[in-house]
């Protein structure tokens, strides 16, 4: 286990301690206040050079660390995959190569490949590289946002801050995820993040959107949801990804909402004070309700919110060490 990614790559959650991850949402909760200022940027990165390779779709996650790493005063390199040479063949390795020679301190990277951020951190092992979403394997940092949200909301809750009262906050949480479990890198990473730091996790979901090894995961699986509903002080939604063949999985999308849907219904039978998460992007009237997602205790937009000081967080932590002036 590591316990903190200070000069480290962030490619899984998987080998963080509660120690890494509670020191990455304190460096989160530090950086909350710039996004108050009139000017939102600190110099801790500055003369570091950060690149963002998305090769796989992305609105949330790809704005919200090229904002993270702009408030920290890093220059972005933003490559559109779309209109660049990955089209006309290029292949990881030389885009990864070719990127590298322009003078990169960092690489944020999303790709629709199971293990292609470990695969570009063994390509540059000279940058750091920040795993922005991998297949069906990880998204790190939602699952870092998802945990920094939970934490801020019970911390204003119980009048405290989310600095004074750290990880304690998280025992004895009951955290529902519901829906497209096998495909989701976005559950893989919430559930490390949730039970390293004391959460119970239930998942519901039709048996065919259960992971084939989910034995192996520190989860039980619900078998019955509107009870799992009434247990939960957390609902985690998860999107119905039609892209990675969940449609076929599933009778119809009208038969997925009737029987896992966050319906109007089911959202009166959670206790008032229950939290509503979705990473986005949603599907509106599949997995959740748009009634309900639009709840005072939905917390999706604060969610997207807290992207940037915990990508921030990332950023300047994974960089630690990369001196080149003095600054961090
Ligand atoms: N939650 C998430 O990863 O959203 P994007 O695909 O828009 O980045």
């Amino acid at each position: 286990m590591i316990d903190s990614i200070r000069g480290q790559n962030l490619l899984t959650l998987d080998d963080l301690s509660s120690r890494a991850i509670v020191e990455i949402l304190d460096t989160a909760e530090s950086f909350v206040e710039v996004q108050r200022r009139s000017v939102k940027k600190v110099p801790a990165l500055k003369g570091h050079v950060v690149a963002s390779l998305f090769f796989e779709e992305s609105t949330r996650t790809r704005l919200s660390f090229e904002t993270a790493a702009k408030r920290l005063s890093a220059d972005v390199l933003s490559l559109a995959v779309a209109s660049s040479s990955v089209k006309k063949g290029e292949s990881l390795r030389d885009t990864i190569s070719t990127i590298d020679a322009l003078g990169i301190d960092a690489v944020v990277m999303r790709h629709s490949s199971s293990g292609a951020a470990v695969q570009v951190s063994r390509y540059v092992p000279h940058v750091r590289v920040i795993n922005a979403g991998d297949g069906q394997h990880q998204h790190p940092t939602q699952g870092l946002l998802d945990a920094f949200t939970v934490r801020q909301i019970l911390a204003e809750r119980h009048a405290t801050s989310g600095l004074e009262s750290g990880a304690e906050l998280f025992k004895g949480l009951h955290v529902l995820i519901v829906g497209d479990v096998r495909h989701s890198r976005v559950a893989r990473s919430d559930i490390h993040a949730y039970t390293a730091l004391g959460a119970e996790v239930k998942v519901a979901a039709p048996g065919t959107l259960l992971a084939p090894d989910m034995t192996k995961w520190p989860v039980t699986v619900a078998d019955d949801f509107d009870e799992a509903l009434q247990w939960a002080d957390v609902v985690g939604l998860l999107r119905l990804q039609r892209e990675r063949g969940s449609g076929s999985l599933v009778p119809s999308l009208a038969e997925f909402t009737s029987t896992f849907g966050l319906t109007v219904e089911r959202a009166r039978m959670l206790r008032p004070e229950t939290i509503i998460m979705h990473p986005g992007p949603m599907n509106r009237g599949v997995e959740i309700d748009s009634r309900v997602a639009d709840l005072p205790t939905a917390a999706i937009a604060r969610q997207v919110s807290n992207g940037v000081p915990v990508r921030m967080a990332t950023l300047f932590l994974s960089m630690a060490g990369l001196k080149k002036d003095g600054s961090i």
